[in-house]
């Protein structure tokens, strides 16, 4: 008789809430973001049964499609799991529905208020809404007070606003959203979203911290030397051009993914695992961060963008020769900086942040690094004794690493470094589920613990503000250093670490 092995480690799993009835309204659903990653999202919690009967996805945007032209075009970007799933297809698709509206008009907010109020007679959603804006951010107050000016927004216990980044564009853009958006709804209505929160990886950087008792007591300028922060990807821009052209590195990935990592690692412990304990906390190691030489931040900023590359397979171009790109563009793919954070736990520790497009490897990683041990007994086995390092994988290898040093074999005393190593993949035997997964359904069910706070948002955009002020005002002093596609970046990017007598983590 065969046995049914199960893995211990998911006793357990699986145990999640069930989402209130409610309609999920999504502003820009013809775009890009809700075919590749919303309505993938929905339908993996739809298999997960955590979608209830009484729900609805409303699908709003100018295009004049119709309910059904919206599940045909959301039936094609499920292609795939759809193949082993049709019977699920068809339960699913009979939430969606759609409905022409453009937020600058007052005849379609009314048309829109109506459908509403037909989609909960109809699916018994009791006027619950959430009101996701993926639309472009130049829209995200406008639709805040279309919806709000027609009493979509009144009852802060019924509605609920999603709004995607980038929430502003530097600290006042940020701070007058944030005043618009406020004066639409309360704070506790509204949910800033960014997806890296949602990553098992970034949210276990919380658990590794604060669930063991080894680490807190090191986890400070006393054993930590320095921390690197990396996100670096294989694509380049695709065809974003027209958002990237006026986003860049910084904008797109620094402000909003890096800092949130950034956060979590330094943030003090919470009192208790509470949304506003957390957010707090966050808050507040992000008011206390600053780059390393705020006057003169040319000092500890590389920027760079990619030029051709690759090989005779598979050639790469340039940034500049890409589609809508223009090709006198000073626009940044890479950048990487250095901060320090001014408190008792991380004094003198530089934290070193790197992102960039087109780069050797996709990878997303924190490493800490360890103080070198304060006499070298032994010899080393290659190279110089290494420091003790916590590397804390967000992706694509989920999981954390420790490397430290063990005595190499035969007859000397003589150490090598080696790695102690965790899996997400291997301990857990299950991918995990793409960050939109879990926001969505936090979401809708009211829990804001993984969204960023009005005062989050500004703290990071006030952090980057002489580096935005300079390439407005300033560009010569932080020129662009191309570098050539799949290769690691800039060599300057080298030099930002050199000249501390440090390398970034090369794997
Ligand atoms: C998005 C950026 O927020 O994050 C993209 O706008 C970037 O430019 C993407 O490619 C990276 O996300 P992930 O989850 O693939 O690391």
């Amino acid at each position: 008789m065969s046995k049914t092995i199960t893995n211990p480690l998911r006793v357990g799993l699986r145990q999640e809430r069930v989402i209130t009835p409610q309609c999920l309204v999504i502003f820009g659903a013809s775009g890009d973001l809700t075919h590749r990653k919303l309505i993938p999202a929905l339908f993996k919690l739809f298999l997960q049964r955590r979608l209830p009967s009484e729900f609805a996805i409303l699908g709003c945007a100018r295009r004049p499609w119709d309910d059904n032209i919206f599940r045909q075009k959301m039936k094609l970007s499920l292609q795939e799991e759809i193949n082993e799933n049709n019977e699920s297809w068809l339960e699913f698709s009979k939430y969606l529905f759609y409905e022409p509206v453009d937020l600058q008009q007052d005849e379609h907010i009314s048309r829109l208020s109506n459908r509403l109020e037909e989609i909960d007679r109809v699916q018994s959603t009791h006027g619950n809404r959430t009101y996701y804006l993926s639309v472009s951010p130049n829209y995200y107050g406008s639709g805040c007070r279309a919806l709000s000016s027609a009493g979509l927004l009144d009852d802060p216990k019924r509605s609920r606003l999603v709004i995607e980044k980038p929430f502003g564009r530097d600290y006042s853009s940020a701070q007058s959203l944030n005043k618009l958006v406020q004066s639409c709804c309360k704070e506790n209505q509204i949910f800033r979203i960014d997806h890296y929160l949602g990553k098992e990886t970034v949210q276990n950087i919380l658990v590794l911290r604060f669930a063991n008792t080894i680490f807190e007591p090191i986890w400070n300028r006393n054993y930590i030397s320095s921390v690197q922060i990396t996100a670096s990807e294989t694509v380049g821009v695709e065809e974003r051009a027209g958002y990237y052209e006026s986003s860049g590195a910084l904008r797109d990935m620094v402000q909003n993914h890096l800092t949130q990592m950034l956060a979590l690692t330094a943030m003090e412990p919470p009192g208790h695992f509470d949304p506003e304990a957390i957010r707090n906390e966050k808050a507040k190691v992000l008011q206390s961060a600053h780059l390393a030489n705020e006057l003169k931040p040319w000092n500890c900023c590389i920027r760079g963008q990619y030029a051709e590359g690759g090989n005779s397979e598979l050639p790469l171009i340039g940034y500049t020769e890409e589609t809508g790109v223009d090709p006198q563009s000073t626009t940044e793919t890479y950048v990487a900086m250095k901060l320090f954070i001014n408190n008792w736990r991380w004094q003198g520790v530089p934290f070193y942040v790197r992102t960039g497009k087109r780069l050797a490897k996709r990878l997303s990683e924190v490493v800490l690094t360890f103080r070198e041990a304060p006499v070298h007994l032994f010899d080393t086995a290659g190279g110089s004794p290494t420091s003790n390092q916590l590397i804390l994988k967000i992706q694509p290898d989920e999981g954390a690493v420790f490397r430290y040093e063990v005595k190499s074999p035969g007859s000397g005393m003589r150490s090598r470094p080696v790695e102690m190593d965790f899996s997400y993949d291997e301990s857990f035997g299950e991918p995990s589920d793409e960050g939109y997964v879990r926001l969505l359904a936090d979401a809708m069910l009211g829990d804001p613990t993984l969204f960023t706070r009005n005062d989050e948002v500004e703290a990071a955009w006030r952090l980057y503000t002489p580096l935005l002020e300079l390439i407005q005002n300033q560009s010569k002093l932080l020129p662009i250093h191309k570098y050539e596609s799949r290769t690691w970046g800039p060599a300057a990017s080298d030099n930002l670490l050199a000249k501390d007598g440090l390398l970034w983590r090369r794997p």
